[in-house]
């Protein structure tokens, strides 16, 4: 059995982004198979995915909202979208709702700064929002589902 030192490390890290890619996430199943592929204990390739934050252990969503806490909103407001969020889905961030339906995610500016504060669910970027207009949209999503589309 290899360690992580003996392997390229970097290589590693490239099979679990572009298996991270493929599923959306890194599952159990993800872990074994890199840790076989690489000859290396489990223990070591969870340690890797566990200390990298962009590897994620939660499947998302079939709506994965993004939450933008750049500078711009930040100041605009949005510890105050998150918040709103948190309590219309019942989810915190990072987290994905037992239906799998909703996962929520803080991140990085969005590139859309004079739209502040926006999200974007699934790529699709909603901005300038407040407490109705959020609501608005996660409600045409519930709905949506409701009517089995
Ligand atoms: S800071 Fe939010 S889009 Fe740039």
């Amino acid at each position: 059995m290899s360690s992580v030192a003996q392997v390229e490390k970097s290589n590693l890290i490239k099979a679990l982004q572009t298996r991270q890619q493929q599923d959306g996430y890194i599952s159990d199943e993800a872990i074994e198979n890199i840790a076989e592929e690489f000859n290396l204990p489990l223990v070591d390739v969870e340690g890797v995915v566990s200390f990298y934050t962009q590897f994620k252990r939660v499947a998302p969503g079939k709506y994965q909202i993004m939450v933008c806490d750049g500078t711009a909103c930040h100041i605009i407001g949005s510890t105050l979208i998150l918040n709103w969020l948190t309590d219309a889905l019942g989810i915190m961030d990072g987290e994905t709702d037992e239906d799998g339906l909703f996962s929520l995610e803080c991140v990085a500016c969005l590139g859309c700064c004079s739209l502040a504060p926006v999200i974007s669910v699934n790529g699709k970027i909603y901005g300038k929002l407040d407490r109705k207009k959020l609501l608005k949209i996660i409600n045409s999503f519930k709905k949506k589902e409701a009517a089995g589309a």
